[in-house]
């Protein structure tokens, strides 16, 4: 069973994976964390994010410490990881292990949940269930603000919403693997949906499938 959920930053798509992930004991991947481990070793090797060769080098081979790292999940990161997501040269890198461990999932497990922005549409085009999470650009930059007001205390509102919605035009309007609905893919707005309610309708889904 494969089950791919895609769209953009901060519709609850992480979440939803996760709680499908624990539900039918599967296999996860965030494979946005792939990318931000990228855009932060760019960061940390000391180029700036739209640097080619240096996303390409980096993740070319990917250094795995860089995926357990605190800063993984700082709003400057999802910056950096939206600019080298644009990168042919990165995504082809990264293509094979999101493919490799959605067919043969780590631990022997019976399915795969991957979340992103292109494993319907690239990834996993034959997934057995494609769902597309979504909300409105300010439901989505509310949610991110709360979450990261703590730990980031400098952030505003204000400056997340501009985020969010640079970061939807960069993961829109990009020439390869652009965000998108695959043809096949089931839409669920979150932005009047509490995930609870998301959740129980694809549980449905998978048993549907099953
Ligand atoms: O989902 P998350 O916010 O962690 O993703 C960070 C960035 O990585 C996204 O804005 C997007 O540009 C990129 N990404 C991608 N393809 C994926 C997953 C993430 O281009 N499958």
């Amino acid at each position: 069973m494969i089950i791919a959920i895609d769209g953009p930053a901060a519709a609850g798509k992480g979440t939803l994976a996760r709680r499908l992930a624990a539900e039918f004991n599967y296999a996860y991947l965030d494979t946005g964390s792939l990318y931000r481990a990228v855009g932060l070793g760019v960061l940390r090797a000391g180029f700036k994010a739209d640097d080619v060769a240096a996303a390409v080098g980096v993740s070319a081979n990917l250094d795995p410490a860089l995926l357990g790292d605190p800063a993984l999940r700082e709003e400057r990161t999802g910056d950096a990881a939206s600019k080298v997501a644009a990168m042919p040269g990165v995504r082809a890198n990264l293509l094979k292990f999101q493919r490799n461990f959605s067919v043969c999932p780590p631990g022997g497990k019976t399915g795969a949940v991957l979340d992103g922005r292109d494993i319907g549409t690239v990834v996993c085009p034959d997934a057995n269930l494609k769902l597309y999470v979504t909300a409105s650009a300010d439901v989505r930059a509310r949610r991110r603000f709360v979450e990261l007001k703590d730990r980031e205390p400098a952030v505003t509102y204000e400056q997340i919403l501009a985020d969010v919605q640079a970061r939807d035009t960069r993961d829109m309007g990009r020439a390869d693997a652009p965000l998108k609905p695959a043809e096949d893919a089931l839409l669920l707005d979150t932005t009047e949906l509490a995930i609870d309610a998301v959740f129980l309708r694809a549980v449905d889904l998978v048993k549907e499938r099953l």
